[in-house]
């Protein structure tokens, strides 16, 4: 027997840029169906950045989901920059007259979870072999199995928002689909410590043994990262290790500050840019991980995924109270203008803050240069502070 279910919206995925969408749409009276391959505790256990753009606040404000944000989250006028131990402030405020919010992405999925669950709206998780089908009908649907049985979605529109391995983007014809990637040669190692952060702003630091960046999570709880191999194994890096090596690619006079203890989370992740074009084909829209990545090196992944979902509740919501299908017709070649502009700043800052075991004598020069003109020049600095805390919508 399979099981039959009707819905406005079927949003595969419910990682942030499912969620979001599912909520934005709930406020506007949009009926949707969520679901995702793996229960809620496994989505909120994983650890990903935690800098939101100001556009990004504003959306989960209008999804009615900012209270703890706005609570605990901290408000950061600027970050820093560092070559071999010499720091230049970006100063986001003066430059922008905007600043970012430090607040955990698992937190983000942790308060939309719970906005979705309080409102009694329905979930399916667990499910398995989702396959989304007629795509170019006015009535396409989603198959799935959930616990040995079978079900089917129909719905007006379907939402992939189903990551970089998702089924989604795979369910796009080959002769239409074009990919853009691009695999960086190291990966990020990033621990969390229950210690005060090194400093009270991020610091984005180049050194001649490579990357490392000092974030955080709370006034208590820091988030580090430094560059590694992509074949390193975390039974590698021993915390002693990693203190170690963080510290030296810090420099003496910012370590001086550093408190170390024991890591209660620790992983590798490999950088890549990736762009699938188009992000809509017949009913089916991609939006956030399904359709791009980017380096971490700016945090514009979430960022970058809650832009998609503005510009694509906007549409649906027009369609829906309106009667219009332009910004609908529109979304794809709107959303991908912004998001080649992000991969943009993301793999300039990733190459600018690496190192890269190619590059010659040459590059290595101009990397320096290029940070000597940024720490000299306000229009440079600036450049990079109108990226970071966010280019506008459209
Ligand atoms: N069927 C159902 N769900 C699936 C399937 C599938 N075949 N494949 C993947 N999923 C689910 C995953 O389990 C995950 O929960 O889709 C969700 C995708 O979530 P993310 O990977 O977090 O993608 P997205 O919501 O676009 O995230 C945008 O958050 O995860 C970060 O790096 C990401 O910062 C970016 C932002
Ligand atoms: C993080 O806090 O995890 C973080 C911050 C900034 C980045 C990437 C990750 O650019």
């Amino acid at each position: 027997m399979t099981h039959t279910h009707k819905t406005q919206v079927c949003i595969i995925g419910s990682g942030p840029s499912g969620l979001l969408l599912a909520q934005l749409l709930a406020q506007a009276g949009i009926d949707t169906i969520v679901l995702d391959r793996q229960d809620r505790s496994y989505i909120e256990g994983r650890i990903r950045a935690g800098v939101l753009e100001q556009g990004t606040v504003t959306a989960l404000e209008e999804a009615g989901v900012a209270d703890r944000l706005h609570a605990e989250g901290l408000s950061h006028s600027g970050f820093d920059l560092a070559f071999d131990g010499t720091r230049h402030r970006i100063d986001l405020a003066g430059l922008t007259g905007k600043s970012v919010m430090v607040y955990g992405q698992t937190e983000v999925t942790k308060d939309l979870f719970d906005a979705r669950t309080a409102q009694g709206q329905t979930f399916f998780f667990n499910v398995e072999d989702v396959v989304p089908t007629d795509l170019k009908s006015d009535q396409p649907s989603v198959r799935f199995r959930q616990n040995g049985e079978d079900h089917v979605i129909t719905c007006d529109y379907i939402a992939g928002c189903d990551g970089f391995r998702g089924v989604s983007r795979a369910a796009i014809p080959a002769d239409v689909l074009r990919t853009f990637e691009r695999v960086y040669p190291f990966g990020w190692l990033g621990i969390l410590v229950e210690k005060p952060p090194v400093s009270d702003e991020l610091i984005y630091a180049n050194h001649a043994r490579g990357f490392a960046l000092a974030s955080m999570r709370s006034e208590t709880r820091s988030r580090y990262y430094i560059q590694c191999d992509v074949d390193d194994k975390l039974a590698d890096w021993s915390d002693g290790r990693f203190w170690e090596e963080f510290a030296t690619r810090l420099g003496p006079d910012t370590a001086a500050n550093l408190q170390t203890g024991a890591s209660f989370e620790k992983s590798i992740a490999p950088l890549r840019s990736f762009v699938a074009e188009p992000m809509r084909y017949g009913n089916l829209f991609l939006a956030g991980d399904a359709a791009h990545i980017v380096p971490p090196t700016g945090a514009k992944g979430l960022n970058l995924a809650v832009a998609d979902i503005r510009l694509l509740s906007r549409a649906l919501i027009a369609h829906y109270r309106e009667g219009s299908d332009h910004h609908l017709g529109a979304y794809s070649e709107t959303v991908l203008r912004r998001v080649w502009k992000v991969e943009r700043f993301s793999w300039q800052l990733s190459t600018l803050m690496h190192q890269f075991p190619e590059n010659s004598p040459f590059e290595k020069k101009m990397q320096r240069a290029e940070f000597d003109y940024i720490a000299s020049s306000e229009a440079a600095s600036k450049a990079i502070a109108e990226n970071y805390v966010g280019l506008p919508l459209e």
